[in-house]
């Protein structure tokens, strides 16, 4: 059982539309792994590849649960801020 799930859509549209995929969702849920376990507390949180969660213009979208707290335009440098609204690190 984990504390949080953090769900990256990785979602791929059919061109011309843009998917989170395109806009490097997937580096995103490499980084949000990576913090995680150096912060050795990889147990409480798992980061999960999702399909597409309905906000497309607004990705990459993340959403955390069980706060149902959503987060848009993720970017690499928003990475820590997110992870510090949850994990109080
Ligand atoms: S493709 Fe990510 S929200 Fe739709």
């Amino acid at each position: 059982m984990y504390e949080f799930h953090l769900f990256v859509c990785v979602n791929e549209r059919d061109q011309p539309k843009q998917g989170c995929r395109d806009r490097q969702a997937h580096d995103l849920v490499e980084l949000f792994r990576e913090k995680i376990k150096a912060q050795a507390i990889p147990a409480t949180c798992r980061v999960n590849k999702s399909g597409c969660l309905g906000k497309c213009a607004q990705g990459p979208v993340v959403v955390l649960y069980p706060q149902n707290q959503w987060f848009f335009k993720v970017t690499a440098e928003k990475v820590d801020e997110i992870l510090a609204t949850f994990l109080h690190v």
